[in-house]
């Protein structure tokens, strides 16, 4: 089957041979366009399955393609945000932001010449998240959503056309991170990039995804993959009805026998 993302039986191990076989069998397509959410329990590889699409990891067996490519190396295409937002603490948001078009070719050819444009589109995504005005603060200057926001602004600046997001917002309480499954969902619909995100949070993953994939546990494969057809936009009163509480149950009984059948 072709996809936007495909893992072919992918097998990655840690350490070399007798190190830690972390994912094996791994195989999942990811269709153009759509939000994909994975989860799994904890220690499963579900974070060794983003840097294996993105090119951070090599697998040990088996192929890995984003856009019809084979994987060899940093996916360019790709834009990351990962649970603890790693801004550059000397660096104003804004510059923060600006980042990926500093360092990521090709914007990285025409980053000075670009500036006041590259500015723009910085403020403009700030803007969209709710930070406009925010821009000349440092990062310690502001709260853990709004880092998180900007985390989030610095992973779209180079419009990715995959969208790399590892509990992104699991350090955040239940409110700022319900406001912050709306800023998604809406770039989401705006932008148009595909997305997987790894998520612990099952109503996360059900509420803004397509399709959910439930990883077994160590080593961590797909044992199941289920497509989510709410219709979009999706209100947040979603989350009380009694559909969406049924899969919310029934992924959290798949989880629960995966943690203990290995
Ligand atoms: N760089 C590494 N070197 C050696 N072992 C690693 C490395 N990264 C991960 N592992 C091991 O590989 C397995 C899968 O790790 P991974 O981080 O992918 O899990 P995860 O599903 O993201 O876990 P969590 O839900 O806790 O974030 C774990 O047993 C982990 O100890
Ligand atoms: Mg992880």
């Amino acid at each position: 089957m072709s996809g936007f993302v495909t893992l072919d039986n992918v097998a990655l191990t840690y350490g070399g041979a007798g190190g830690t076989l972390a994912v094996d069998g791994l195989t999942m397509t990811v269709p153009k366009g759509e939000f994909t959410a994975v989860v799994g329990p904890s220690g499963c590889g579900k974070s060794t399955l983003m840097k294996l699409t993105t090119g951070l990891v090599r697998p040990s067996k088996g192929s890995v393609t984003v856009a019809g490519k084979a994987v060899d190396g940093p996916v360019s295409i790709a834009g990351m945000a990962f649970q603890n937002p790693s801004l550059l603490p000397w660096r104003k948001t804004l510059d923060n932001v600006l980042l990926p078009l500093e360092i990521v070719e090709p914007h990285r050819r025409t980053f000075r010449r670009d500036h006041s444009a590259n500015v723009e589109k910085a403020e403009a995504l700030l803007k969209m998240v709710g930070l406009a005005g925010f821009g000349e603060k440092f990062p310690w200057q502001l709260s853990g959503g709004m880092q998180q926001r900007s985390n989030l602004c610095r992973a779209l600046i180079h419009q990715p056309e995959l969208l790399m997001l590892d509990e992104p917002f699991g350090a955040l309480d239940a409110f700022t991170r319900e406001e912050l499954w709306a800023v998604i969902r809406d770039l989401h619909q705006e932008k148009r990039f595909t997305v997987i995100l790894v998520t612990h949070d099952l109503r996360e993953a059900i509420y803004l995804a397509d399709r959910v994939f439930v990883m077994s546990a160590r080593p961590g494969r797909i044992i199941q993959e289920r497509v989510i057809d709410f219709p979009r936009p999706r209100p947040r009163d979603l989350i009380y009805t009694n559909e969406f509480n049924s899969i919310v149950h029934d992924l959290r009984a798949l989880i629960a026998e995966a943690r203990t059948t290995a």
